[in-house]
């Protein structure tokens, strides 16, 4: 992958040795220390718990700015993307790389629209497991289990029928895990509707009454996906990118992502979000005693939905949810209207208090988010698979620019041992 080249070199210093590194600059001018000779140089290795300072790749699809909020796919700023485009057309953008014209996004669209079914072996799929299922696994066992069906498919070199598989397939699984969890029917996809619109339909209409999808609900659905749909490398698409590196198949790889967004730390924080609010004002609505918890020393609670690895003055996926939440409030329930409430006011108080302050802590996209899902009738367990819904895209994009890098090698960390020094093995009769 191309880099601006520059003649510029970092001088390190290990143990008395100088060795002459050289610099990566990108686009954006981001300036990485090339180490890919350190260990072979000086025989000592980097070491950075959490990849905070290590750059695992080059990459074209997402640009951060952590530090000035902004957030752009391909070059193009998320804001304009959320209020201007569809997500199938993002979508087309991160995993092709270009805005499609109409022709290209025609024939997208269409492909998509054609292969939203799933094969009807998966009803027993899905009956095979428990009612109380959390979502998560269930949609990485369903992703992972496409290549089952789709073995032959997987042999020829020809990606393009997968990731239109997994963009098109994915609204169903999540659907039909859904309807699982409740007793009811799948819902077969209405291939005449819209991404978001075909998703509602399949969540919230039942075999003896139909749904009228909202537009309003779609549009909202559409802009959260949109604004999910990448994150450069954070740890879901770090795992994709991973496990791909093995050779893995796209299912599999993208199946790893999801059981890696599960986690709370990551996607799991909307839910965790919501349990939060719900906590709160089930203790009475006192914001500021929950806020005061969360910054005491010894004390494990944490305000969910705030801080951010990358961001450190705000993040702008939060900036336009909390204005979606806004716009859509004279259509939410009255549930969902009092958890904003709590929201914006642990928001106002956080911000102004000096240990929030002092560690750069600010709203993330995931703050908001749980408000909005809760508002189109998402039910909370499922909402970290919306995310995954959204992100699908991104994780495509970074698995084929990995696959087409041709500097990928297969991922693989070193560490620091720091156990016992070799030992004499003693049978068991003889250890103390
Ligand atoms: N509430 C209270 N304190 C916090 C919070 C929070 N939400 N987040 C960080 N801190 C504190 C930590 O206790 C630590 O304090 P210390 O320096 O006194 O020890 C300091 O801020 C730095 O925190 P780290 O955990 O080291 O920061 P890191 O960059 O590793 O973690 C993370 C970022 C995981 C997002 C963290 O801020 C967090 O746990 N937030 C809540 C969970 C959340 O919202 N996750 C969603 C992230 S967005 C996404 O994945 C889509």
């Amino acid at each position: 992958m191309e880099t601006t080249s520059t003649s510029l070199k970092a001088h390190v210093e290990v143990m008395g040795r100088i060795v002459e590194l050289p610099l990566v600059v990108g686009t954006e001018q981001e300036v990485a220390i090339d180490g890919q000779q350190l260990r072979s140089e000086t025989g000592a290795i980097l070491l950075d718990p959490g990849f905070g300072n290590t750059g695992a790749c080059m990459s074209k699809i997402t640009f951060i700015d952590g530090e000035r909020g902004i957030l752009r796919y391909r070059g193009y700023p998320i804001e304009e993307l959320a209020t201007g485009a569809g997500f199938l057309e993002v979508a087309s953008l991160l995993i092709h790389g270009e805005l499609p014209n109409e022709a290209e996004f025609a024939a997208f669209e269409d492909e998509v629209r054609h292969h939203t079914m799933l094969h009807e072996n998966y009803r027993r799929f899905f009956d095979a497991l428990p009612m109380d299922a959390h979502p998560m696994p269930t949609c990485a066992a369903a992703i992972g289990a496409l290549s089952t069906f789709y073995q032959g498919d997987l042999a020829r070199d020809d990606v393009r029928t997968h990731v239109i598989r997994l963009i098109a397939k994915m609204p169903t699984i999540v659907a039909y895990s859904y309807k699982h969890s409740i007793g009811q029917p799948p819902v077969y996809p209405r291939n005449d509707l819209g991404y978001a619109a075909n998703f509602l339909h399949m969540m919230f209409s039942t075999p003896c009454e139909p749904y009228r999808v909202d537009s309003v609900k779609a549009r909202a659905l559409e802009r959260l996906l949109i604004l999910h749909a990448d994150h450069e490398q954070n740890c879901s698409t770090s795992t994709v990118r991973l496990v791909g590196s093995s050779n893995a198949n796209l299912y599999a790889s993208i199946a790893a992502g999801i059981s890696a967004l599960w986690g709370p730390l990551h996607g799991g924080a909307n839910q965790e979000v919501i349990e939060m609010l719900t906590r709160i004002e089930a203790e009475g609505g006192d914001a500021d005693a929950y806020v005061a918890r969360a910054r005491q020393r010894g004390d494990s609670t944490r305000l969910m939905g705030f801080g951010h690895r990358v961001y450190k003055n705000f993040d702008p996926r939060a900036v336009l949810l909390k204005h979606s939440c806004s716009e859509l409030r004279d259509t939410m329930d009255v549930r969902s209207s009092r958890l904003l409430d709590i929201a914006f006011r642990l928001e106002e108080i956080a911000l102004e208090d000096d240990y929030f302050i002092r560690r750069r802590l600010y709203p993330n996209v995931d703050f908001y988010s749980g408000i909005l899902y809760l508002m189109l009738g998402i039910p909370v367990n499922l909402f970290t698979a919306m995310f995954a819904l959204g992100r699908m895209p991104g994780w495509i994009a970074h698995w084929l620019e990995m696959k087409q890098d041709p500097s990928t090698r297969i991922g693989r960390p070193r560490q620091i041992y720091v156990g016992p020094t070799k030992r004499p093995y003693l049978p068991r009769p003889e250890r103390s």
